[in-house]
C-alpha cells in the first residue's frame, strides 16, 4: 500500500524557507566561531592582565603563521571575556564583552561586536554603533612591549 502525499505551493515554499534559513543560521554560526580564539596563558597581576603577544600567531597545519584580528581573554572569576583587538603592531583595544542594553554577553567579529539579544552592535573601542544599546562598553588601557600586550582593568 503507498501513501499519495500531496503539498501545495504554499507549503513547499515554507517547508524550503525553513529550511534555508537553518543552513543559513548555521553557516553564519561557524562563521562567528571559526575567527574566536581564547588566549591561552593570560596571566593577572594586581590590577593588569598580561597577554603574551604571541597570543595573536595563528599557526596553520602547514605551519604558516598568520595574525589573528582579536582574541578573547578570560579570566577565573571574571564573568565575562574581555575583547582585545589588534589595532597595530603597537596598538591595541580591550572592551569588556558585556552589553550595556541588558548586560548579555556578546558576540566577537573582526573590528565589532554584536549582542544576540536584541542587536546591539559596538566598535572594537566599544563604541556603541546600532541601539538599543545607548551606553559605550567599559573600555581598558591597553600599552604593549615586543612582548607583551598589557591590559589595565582598574
Ligand atoms: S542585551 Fe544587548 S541589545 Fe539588549
Amino acid at each position: 500500500m503507498s501513501s499519495n502525499t500531496t503539498i501545495n505551493r504554499q507549503d513547499f515554499l515554507k517547508t524550503c524557507g525553513a529550511a534555508c534559513l537553518g543552513v543559513v543560521s548555521f553557516s553564519a554560526l561557524l562563521t562567528s566561531c571559526k575567527s574566536v580564539y581564547y588566549a591561552q596563558m593570560p596571566v593577572l597581576k594586581g590590577n593588569v592582565i598580561e597577554v603574551s603577544r604571541k597570543e595573536f600567531d595563528a599557526v596553520s597545519k602547514k605551519g604558516e603563521v598568520s595574525i589573528r584580528p582579536f582574541i578573547l581573554v578570560e579570566m577565573k572569576g571574571q564573568s565575562f571575556p574581555i575583547y582585545l583587538y589588534r589595532r597595530s603592531d603597537t596598538d591595541y583595544s580591550a572592551v569588556l564583552m558585556k552589553c550595556s542594553h541588558q548586560g548579555n554577553e556578546l558576540n566577537a567579529h573582526d573590528g565589532h561586536l554584536t549582542c544576540p539579544a536584541h542587536g546591539s552592535e559596538y566598535d572594537a573601542n566599544g563604541k556603541v554603533t546600532e541601539g538599543p544599546a545607548e551606553k559605550n562598553l567599559t573600555a581598558y588601557r591597553v600599552t604593549a612591549d615586543p612582548q607583551t600586550i598589557t591590559i589595565h582593568i582598574a
